[in-house]
């Protein structure tokens, strides 16, 4: 039997790998990779879209998802991280986790013999990252080449965004407010996929050109402590129309959702003509899809 293939960060993937996530995610007829199995799905945070899309994929290679909200299995209260992970593989033939802390996905990977898959945590989010790949290869029929702008806060978002970016050969620019940028060991891993970030500190001088313009809210999930002085630290950098009118004429608006409009971004460009955030909400499903498809068959 071979070892289960995990997916924690975007790397985990190679490049060629990514490349068959994002055709499998385009395949109308996927292999039924889960047919009669179930794939638990572990939540310690909220979700609308994570939680919708991966059931849905799941359904749709014919398997049965199983939802766990924070205290249905109250982890390492009742029971370890480990225990929890052994016991749901008794049934499952996939887990996925959203956590707080990156190290429990650590952790459940050490012990896993099912693939395990980060749903978000505070370092990551790619499944995010891989639906946000198909949404730019469906606005300009390829990834490569692409300059993605992110303006705001060095996240889990924008960090698997940069990632994906460089392992699918586009540009990478981030653009926040001194303490709040990507980490050397940050630029190091995007470097080492064969991709570079490039930080700007103006936002209109970052979105210059850029055919993709990216937010995403200020104050994540377990940040509500820091959230007075982020809202001051990203005041101006508010994605607006004046900014985007700096950015290619044809260039599109993204956004992991949740949004905060009137914080990161304008009700106008949220919902304007540039806006794709429906089509990439949709684009999660369809990613989820992919990467469990190829998960499972590689695992
Ligand atoms: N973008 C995203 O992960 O949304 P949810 O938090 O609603 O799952
Ligand atoms: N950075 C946000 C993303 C939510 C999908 C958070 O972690 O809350």
């Amino acid at each position: 039997m071979k070892p289960p293939r995990h997916l924690l960060e975007v790397d985990d993937l190679s490049p060629a790998e990514l490349v068959e996530v994002l055709d499998l995610a385009d395949d109308p007829s996927p292999p039924q990779a889960l047919d009669g199995k179930g794939m638990a799905l572990l939540f310690e945070k909220p979700s609308a879209r994570t939680r919708h899309s991966m059931e849905m994929a799941v359904v749709q290679l014919g398997g049965h998802p199983v939802s766990v909200a924070k205290g249905e299995v109250d982890i390492d209260n009742r029971e370890s991280a480990e225990d929890v992970v052994r016991t749901l593989a008794c049934y499952h033939a996939a887990i996925g986790a959203r956590v707080f802390d990156h190290n429990l996905l650590t952790r459940m990977v050490a012990v896993s013999p099912v693939p395990v898959v980060n749903m978000l945590s505070d370092q990551a989010h790619p499944l995010q990252a891989l639906g946000d790949l198909l949404t730019v290869k469906q606005a300009f029929g390829e990834v490569s080449g692409r300059r993605i702008t992110f303006v705001g806060d060095a996240n889990n978002v924008s960090r698997s965004l940069a990632i994906a970016a460089g392992m699918a050969g586009a540009e990478f620019v981030i653009s926040g407010p001194p303490g709040y940028r990507l980490s050397s060991a940050d630029l190091d891993r995007i470097s080492a996929t064969g991709g570079a970030a490039e930080i700007i500190d103006d936002p209109a001088e970052a979105v210059a050109d850029a055919h993709v313009v990216y937010t995403d809210v200020w104050v994540s999930m377990g940040e509500e402590k820091q959230s007075s002085e982020k809202m001051d630290a990203f005041a101006s950098y508010t994605v607006d129309e004046a900014l985007m009118g700096q950015a290619a004429p044809d260039a599109i608006f993204l956004h992991c959702l949740p949004a905060r409009p009137g914080l990161e971004v304008t009700e106008q460009v949220l919902y304007g003509p540039q806006s794709r955030i429906w089509q990439q909400a949709e684009n999660r499903m369809h990613a989820a899809r992919g990467l469990l498809a190829f998960l499972l068959e590689a695992s």
